[in-house]
């Protein structure tokens, strides 16, 4: 690993922050997505948040209280030795409806004292604008993201971001895991649809908008800091062939560029050759103004960076066994094993996913998520053994670095999750992906209480030799 390697943790401020109406805060779409049977299709955007039971838990409400505790969990990991904390910026803090023409003055100290926090400890921050965080408001009365008009209330925004945290943030990554628009299009972009719409001219419209938006944000970071970085994000993870079949191999390629599509233009600055056959095929006509191919071609982004956490696999044919893949459809893989949530464990598929990535854009790519979601126990004296999880983490980071042996440049590793938090897809808490334990159940009771996991002082050995001992620990194996 490079001595200038990014180690460290990612977090989401919906998922951790909590205090949803605190300080002027104002509703954002994950405040609406509750812990209940209906959870999957309101983020798919398949029926309205409206439809939630009296009674529902909203795991968002509360989180893990991370608005409050932030100066003893940023303590907490920097004892690991982190070089870099990644967490987003809850959109409602800083604009509550979003069409506020000043920022929240709470909002922004938050954030200020948040990131001083970071710099304290020596911790890079690497801030998402937007990770899955659409202010309400602009859902109900302007449509989100199918309106352009979402490209000026995310610019005023973004250009806030980068006035206010000038100099104490460098790094930015402009949506996060921006293809997620395509399957949880709620959650991930603010889009509801009615009767009369077409769904898959309604997203890539969307998605336009978001990709220009994206690129404004890039131009002006440049401008606003000569240093800034600006990253796009995917959510990768690779699509295999289930057989050789050549009709198998063939979906496989329309799979990934399904997801590659957003990368090729934010980072190669212009719509890819297939998109024309995506277009005809789903029958969409997008509005483009001239001006827009322009500012794509114009304003591409300084890194990549990427969630993995699992590969994929598809087959021409039908009826086969399926499996969760993060937000995602995907054949079950009969090579590799699963986790608790049937996410199925596949470390080489990072080493692979790194190099085409690397392979198509040449550019330096950052891991900014990958972890394992699994369920701890806690033992007498508040031990709690997540070997699992540390061969999970284990495999994974070898793969980093075969992927760096194979000449991919790899700028940092964030963990995901690296303090027990409340998961995207489930809502649940006790899906935990941390180094360090929370004390709180799926309906946020608990003491809240933080509790070191055994992989705590395995990361801390792991980041203070670069990488280099991966062992569990002297007395565990090899
Ligand atoms: C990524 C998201 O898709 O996966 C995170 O960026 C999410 O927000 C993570 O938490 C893990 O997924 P889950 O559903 O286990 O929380």
């Amino acid at each position: 690993m490079k001595d200038n390697f990014l180690w460290g943790g990612a977090i989401a401020a919906n998922q951790a922050e909590g205090a949803y109406l605190e300080d002027g805060k104002g509703l954002s779409v994950m405040d609406m997505v509750p812990m209940s049977e209906q959870r999957v299709k309101i983020k798919q955007g398949k029926i309205s948040y409206k439809n939630c039971k009296q009674n529902d838990y909203f795991p968002t409400h509360k989180a893990i209280d991370f608005y409050h505790s932030y100066k003893e969990d940023l303590k907490l990991l920097s004892e690991m030795g982190f070089k870099c904390f990644r967490t987003s910026i809850a959109w409602t803090r800083i604009y509550p409806t979003g069409i506020e023409e000043k920022p929240n003055e709470s909002g922004l100290q938050y954030y200020r004292d948040l990131f001083k926090e970071c710099k304290k400890y020596g911790m890079e921050p690497l801030v998402t604008i937007s990770h899955f965080d659409v202010p309400m408001y602009l859902v109900e009365k302007y449509g989100s993201w199918k309106n352009r008009e979402m490209i000026n209330f995310y610019l005023k925004y973004a250009k806030t971001l980068f006035e206010e945290f000038n100099g104490l943030v460098k790094y930015w990554i402009t949506f996060n895991e921006i293809n997620v628009i395509l399957h949880n299009s709620f959650s991930g972009a603010g889009l509801l649809f009615n009767d009369e719409e077409s769904v898959e001219q309604v997203k890539y419209q969307a998605a336009h908008h978001e990709l220009v938006a994206s690129a404004l944000a890039t131009k002006l970071a440049h401008e606003i800091n000569e240093n800034n970085q600006v990253g796009c994000m995917l959510a990768a993870g690779d699509y295999y062939p289930y057989s050789c079949n050549p009709e198998d191999v063939f979906l496989a390629m329309k799979k990934n560029r399904e997801s590659y599509f957003f990368i090729d233009i934010q980072s190669n600055g212009e719509y890819p050759s297939y998109s024309k056959g995506i277009f005809e095929e789903k029958n969409i006509k997008l509005e483009i103004k001239e001006e827009d191919l322009n500012i794509l071609r114009d304003n591409t982004v300084d890194f990549i960076s990427l969630s993995y956490y699992t590969s994929r696999c598809v087959s021409a044919e039908q009826n086969k066994e399926e499996n969760e893949a993060n937000v995602m459809r995907s054949i079950k893989n009969p090579f590799i094993k699963a986790s608790d949530w049937g996410w199925q464990i596949d470390p080489l598929g990072l080493r692979i996913t790194l190099n085409t990535l690397y392979d198509r854009y040449r550019k330096p790519l950052f891991i900014v998520e990958n972890g394992l979601g699994a369920k701890d126990i806690v033992q007498k004296n508040k031990i709690i053994n997540d070997d699992y999880r540390i061969q999970y983490l284990k495999e994974h980071i070898q793969a980093v670095k075969d992927a760096i042996k194979d000449g991919v440049d790899v700028m940092g590793y964030l963990t995901w999750g690296c303090i027990d938090l409340v998961a995207a897809s489930t809502g649940q808490m006790s899906k935990r992906y941390g180094f360090i334990y929370v004390d709180l159940d799926d309906y946020g009771v608990g003491t809240g209480q933080r509790i070191k996991k055994k992989s705590f002082d395995w990361y801390k050995k792991v980041i203070e030799t670069n990488g280099e001992d991966l062992c569990l620990f002297p007395n565990y194996e090899n």
